[in-house]
């Protein structure tokens, strides 16, 4: 198939997520410009913990990856109810849910209210939205109508802003500058109207076709890797593996042998600039690994800030899977599997 034909895309993208995904750029513009009301009063945390699931938990993940080098206070991605035991009263606790209808985040809130642990709320309205508004605590109004996977800007941003201004600060404006910039050149070299010669994005679709992706990521990069696997699963619908250098030379470098190996395909995200270990050990994998699998490819992060390399390969991430998910002539928008366990956990 051929995925320069914009007929064909139109038709199995039935919900216009390219739309959604060719304005990431300015949704992420706009998310740099918001801001919690009323503002937290809290001094600067000893302990943040972000606590979200799937696709908000996301953006938790990419500011974590992005402070990891520079900032003193730890940052924890809660996937779960409830909370750490390590969150007290000089923790922050963000709650991230871009429905606000999140049972997780919304238990999360309510220990971290019963723990008078301070509070902000991200989301764009639901459950946790009127909780924050009832309570009057701190919250972060995001426009609705996404899919919180695509939410990703209004997620980040606002989440850095939080950061900023309790004196975590995370990035700086310049590198927020670079991150739009990298992004609004993206959106134009993996479009649907960027041809397959000149679209990474297109090209790394079609190699992979119907293998397992296996997505192997770096120090930072790591983070990304799980976001895409995460972005093939909910939008081409189809079972990813996401991993790590060093760690899967450890262990998962040794399932590249069997002929199972064939039906799989490895994409590497690097990063100009790696610690020559790291470096290596992507060049070892490459070299043990390609005799055995399907196949094998890159996607490199661009710009020089952890923020912008992180996000152009989230970015990368979105536009490949919505690619694969056309190939396979499924609709990237709707993830009726998750909607389901939602409306089975709802009802008695
Ligand atoms: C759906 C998606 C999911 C959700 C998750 C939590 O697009 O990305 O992974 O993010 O089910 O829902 P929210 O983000 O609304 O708290």
């Amino acid at each position: 198939m051929s995925l320069d034909d914009l007929r064909t895309i139109e038709s199995v993208d039935r919900h216009d997520t390219r739309g959604v995904l060719a304005d990431f750029p300015q949704q992420c513009r706009r998310g740099r410009a918001l801001r919690a009301v009323p503002a937290p009063s809290g001094g600067r945390p000893r302990l943040v913990v972000v606590a979200g699931m799937g696709g908000s938990a996301s953006g938790g993940d990419m500011v974590a990856a992005c402070a990891t080098d520079t900032l003193d206070v730890p940052i924890l991605v809660h996937r779960g109810y409830g909370l750490p035991a390590a969150a007290g009263r000089d923790t922050l606790v963000v709650a991230m849910s871009y429905s606000g209808e999140t049972v997780e985040v919304l238990s999360a809130a309510e220990v971290a209210l019963a723990r008078r642990v301070p509070l902000v709320a991200v989301t764009a309205g639901g459950a946790l939205g009127a909780r924050a508004a009832s309570l009057g605590l701190p919250r972060v109004t995001l426009p609705s109508g996404l899919m919180p996977r695509m939410a990703l800007g209004y997620l980040v941003f606002p989440l850095l802003a939080v950061l900023a201004g309790c004196g975590a600060a995370v990035a700086t404006e310049a590198d927020m500058d670079e991150a739009l910039d990298v992004l609004a050149a993206q959106a134009d070299d993996f479009g649907p109207a960027s041809p397959t010669d000149k679209n990474a994005a297109k090209r790394l679709a079609l190699a992979i076709g119907n293998r397992l992706p296996a997505v192997y990521g770096g120090p930072l990069t790591a983070t990304a890797a799980y976001r895409w696997k995460t972005d093939f699963e909910e939008n081409a619908k189809v079972l990813a593996l996401a991993g790590a250098v060093p760690e899967m030379n450890h262990n998962e470098i040794e399932a590249w042998r069997g002929p199972g190996a064939r039906d799989r395909h490895v994409v590497l995200l690097r990063e100009e600039g790696e610690a020559p270990p790291i470096a290596r050990r992507f060049e070892l994998v490459r070299e043990l690994v390609s005799p055995a699998a399907g196949g094998v490819s890159e996607a490199w992060a661009r710009g020089g800030s952890r923020l912008a390399r992180i996000l152009s390969l989230a970015y990368a991430s979105l536009w490949t899977s919505f690619y694969l998910a056309v190939l396979h002539g499924v609709d990237p928008w709707p993830v009726p599997m998750l909607d389901e366990v939602k409306r089975r956990l709802s009802s008695p």
